[in-house]
């Protein structure tokens, strides 16, 4: 059989790990996935970057957005970053193309989502994002598979890696807010403008795209109320541990007659809810479906090996022809989503 060829835009801490990952567990995946899964061709902006990975076997191509037309490969993947720019250039020309398409990038689905869904779909070819909402959990495949003969009623998650890393180093050791968002980006955790991370907005992209997979209905990132944890501090904290509860940045989304709600704030959680055992670089969604009761997703959501696990999936289900819509159901299919009725409740 011959092999799945890819295109890899952007190496650093995910292109990085996916080529590591590749190499790594090469027979294991060709046993899997049914075929073997091979890089053809790599971009970046910095050729002569020392990444610790050989690259010299694959081909280097100075125009990121000219992956889309190398000719031999099969699936384009995006790891560059950015709602628009070359990431969105890529995809572009990539479903246009009619070829598949894998990103880890939240940022560039809650803008942009639906239009690529509806490319994909008119080109019968893949969009796939199981990185782009908590790293290395396969929450995007359980609730567009698995929990597929549901309604959801509510999806609720600790949605960011970085915040989650910072607040939890902050209660555990009394470490100051600065020094433990250094160490968050020095692990690979943080967006390249870790403001995304603290001020809620990267949650927010998650969870429009969790909500719009929940509920059927369009990414909707403008209708997320967002509050960060710029402003959270080691006292509030602090004071928080003493009444029996952590400090949590959780995403909740829910669905009633009034509209859908999404919002991402700082939560106080009682030690003994499962979010308040979500520490470090952990992730965790719940979801309520009205068939199968409560769903508990937790796994790491952030760094090099978790996010290039979700990537490869995404790849070894294209090696294997499995894939449908990107939302779980046709684009035409997905409803606007009414805004809430009241900005609290
Ligand atoms: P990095 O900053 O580590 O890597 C980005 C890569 O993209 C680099 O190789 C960089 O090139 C390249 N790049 C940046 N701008 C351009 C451009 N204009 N043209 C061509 N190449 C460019 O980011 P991450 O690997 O951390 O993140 C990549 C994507 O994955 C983002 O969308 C991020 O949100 C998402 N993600 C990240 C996770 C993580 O834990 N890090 C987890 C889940 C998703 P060069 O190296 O030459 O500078
Ligand atoms: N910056 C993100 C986080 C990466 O910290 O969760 C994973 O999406």
């Amino acid at each position: 059989t011959e092999p799945l060829r890819v295109a890899l835009a952007g190496l650093g801490t995910v292109g990085g790990g996916v080529i590591r990952l590749l190499d790594a567990n090469r027979d294991l995946i060709k046993r899997r996935a049914g075929r073997a899964i091979e890089v053809v061709a790599v971009s970046a902006r910095d050729r002569a970057k020392d990444r610790g990975v050989d690259l010299t076997r694959f081909d280097w191509i100075d125009d990121t957005t000219a992956l889309a037309e190398y000719e031999s490969a099969d699936v384009v993947v995006e790891l560059i970053g950015g709602s628009d720019g070359p990431a969105l250039t890529l995809a572009r020309k990539t479903l246009a193309a009619g070829k598949a398409f894998v990103t880890a990038n939240k940022a560039m689905l809650a803008h942009h989502g639906l239009e690529l869904a509806e490319a994909a779909e008119a080109q019968g070819t893949a969009l796939k994002f199981e990185a782009a909402v908590a790293g290395g959990i396969p929450v995007i495949k359980g609730l567009r598979e698995g929990a597929a003969a549901n309604a959801i009623e509510r999806v609720t998650g600790i949605l960011n890696g970085t915040c989650n890393f910072i607040l939890s180093k902050m209660e555990a050791e009394g470490r100051d807010f600065a020094e433990v968002l250094n160490e968050a980006q020095a692990l690979g955790y943080a967006e390249a403008d870790p403001s995304f991370d603290i001020d809620g907005v990267d949650a927010a992209h998650k969870l429009s795209l969790l909500a719009a997979l929940a509920f059927g209905t369009q990414p909707a990132f403008g209708d997320v109320a967002v509050t960060g944890i710029r402003h959270v501090l080691a006292a509030d904290i602090a004071e928080a541990a003493a009444l029996g509860y952590r400090v949590r940045l959780v995403g909740v989304a829910e669905a009633d007659a009034h509209g859908l709600f999404q919002r991402v704030h700082p939560h106080l959680v009682p030690v003994d809810h499962p979010l308040a055992h979500t520490t470090g670089s952990l992730n965790a969604v719940v979801a309520d479906g009205n068939f199968v009761g409560r769903l508990f997703f937790q796994g790491r959501g952030a760094g090099d090996g978790p996010t290039a696990s979700a990537v490869v999936a995404d790849l070894i289900d294209i090696a294997r022809g499995e894939f449908g819509s990107a939302f779980a159901m046709p684009a035409s299919a997905l409803a606007k989503p009414a805004p809430a009725d009241t900005g609290e409740r």
